[in-house]
């Protein structure tokens, strides 16, 4: 008989670095869900290594061609939500929980709910708008997709104006339909990150997301971080799967990458930004591998960091992963 393991509240601490007081408000937050699991047996973990190393090649690789299939998979979610009335709940993308086994804590493991990875990341999205949006009164998403980030936010702090982005005019309209409708202070708008729109400025003190969406640019985000850099906004929270945080050296990372790499996905970003750190151009303000994400890869490390205005002095702080 396997043994049943149970992520602990400490556990979530550790993933998510977290301060030890942060565990009194958590707690409650995690205790809303099952994350028990449990380990694979060697012969388990062998045929499942297999099994990934045949799909492997099967991927599609994701870039400026994808736009379209894009437009078709946010048309479908918005049907959905029309079709639902109004409920919230049709907004969550099927990405999140797509596979069986998931990677956790530095293994495979078997979650007991199936919905375990999506579950951790509401856990983990709780902890982090308490903890990094502050006081931010303006919000934007970019590559927002059908929005569920946002709906989360606005029904947790109603007084922020909150703003979703992205390439794909059927999420941008879902995003303004159901923002009416429940009457949130969110608006929708198309940006696309390789052609950044000139004419759009973020307000001051404006805190910029992104949760598995810069992914999709391969190597080709420094327009859109460079765009950022010239508009100065608090902080920049990219939840984002991160190349250099995997070690090539074990199997369990090298699929991961391998993965990654095939796909096409994030390529340099995190280089890049400790490049503009060096240069004191940013502070990193974190730099995180949650260790934990789907059967292939880890979809959401965390990477904030905040532009340095011309003048401003400051000792450079890096929170190494
Ligand atoms: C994996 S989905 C993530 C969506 C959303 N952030 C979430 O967590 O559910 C990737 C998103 O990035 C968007 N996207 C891909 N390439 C883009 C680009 N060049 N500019 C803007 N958005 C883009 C897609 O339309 C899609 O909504």
């Amino acid at each position: 008989m396997e043994e049943i393991l149970t992520l602990t509240v400490a556990q979530f601490l550790e993933a998510f670095d977290a301060d030890p007081e942060d565990g009194e408000w958590l707690a409650e937050e995690i205790a809303r869900y099952d994350f028990r699991y449990r380990r694979l047996s060697q012969e388990e973990r062998d045929a499942l290594i297999l099994s990934v190393l045949d799909r492997l090649d099967g991927f599609t690789q994701v870039g400026a061609h994808r736009q379209h299939i894009w437009e078709l998979a946010w048309g479908d979610v918005a049907d959905r939500y029309e079709r639902s009335r109004g409920d919230l709940s049709a907004l969550e993308p099927g990405f999140i929980g797509a596979t069986r086994e998931i990677r956790l804590r530095g293994d495979f493991a078997v979650p007991m709910d199936p919905k375990f990875e999506f579950h951790f990341f509401r856990v983990f999205r709780h902890w982090l708008y308490r903890k990094h949006l502050g006081a931010a009164r303006q919000v934007y998403e970019f590559g927002c997709g059908s929005g569920f980030n946002l709906a989360a936010l606005a029904q947790r702090a109603p007084d922020k104006v909150l703003t979703g982005l992205d390439w794909a005019q059927p999420a941008v309209d879902l995003i303004n339909a159901f923002a009416r409708k429940q009457g949130f202070n969110l608006t929708g708008r198309r940006f696309d990150f390789f052609n950044p729109d000139p004419e759009l400025k973020l307000e001051p003190g404006a805190v910029v997301m992104t949760f598995c969406a810069l992914e999709q640019t391969g190597v080709g985000f420094r327009d859109f971080i460079d765009w950022l850099l010239e508009r100065q906004p608090e902080r920049v929270i990219s939840m984002e799967p991160v190349l250099e945080f995997y070690d090539p050296a074990r199997l369990y990372d090298a699929l991961a990458l391998r993965y990654h790499r095939h796909r096409n996905y994030l390529n340099g970003y995190y280089t890049y930004i400790r490049e503009l750190a060096a240069a004191g151009r940013v502070e990193i303000l974190k730099a995180r591998r949650l260790q934990y994400g789907s059967l292939f890869h880890e979809g959401t490390s965390m990477l904030i960091w905040r532009p340095i205005s011309v003048g401003e002095s400051t000792g450079i702080r890096e929170n190494q992963a």
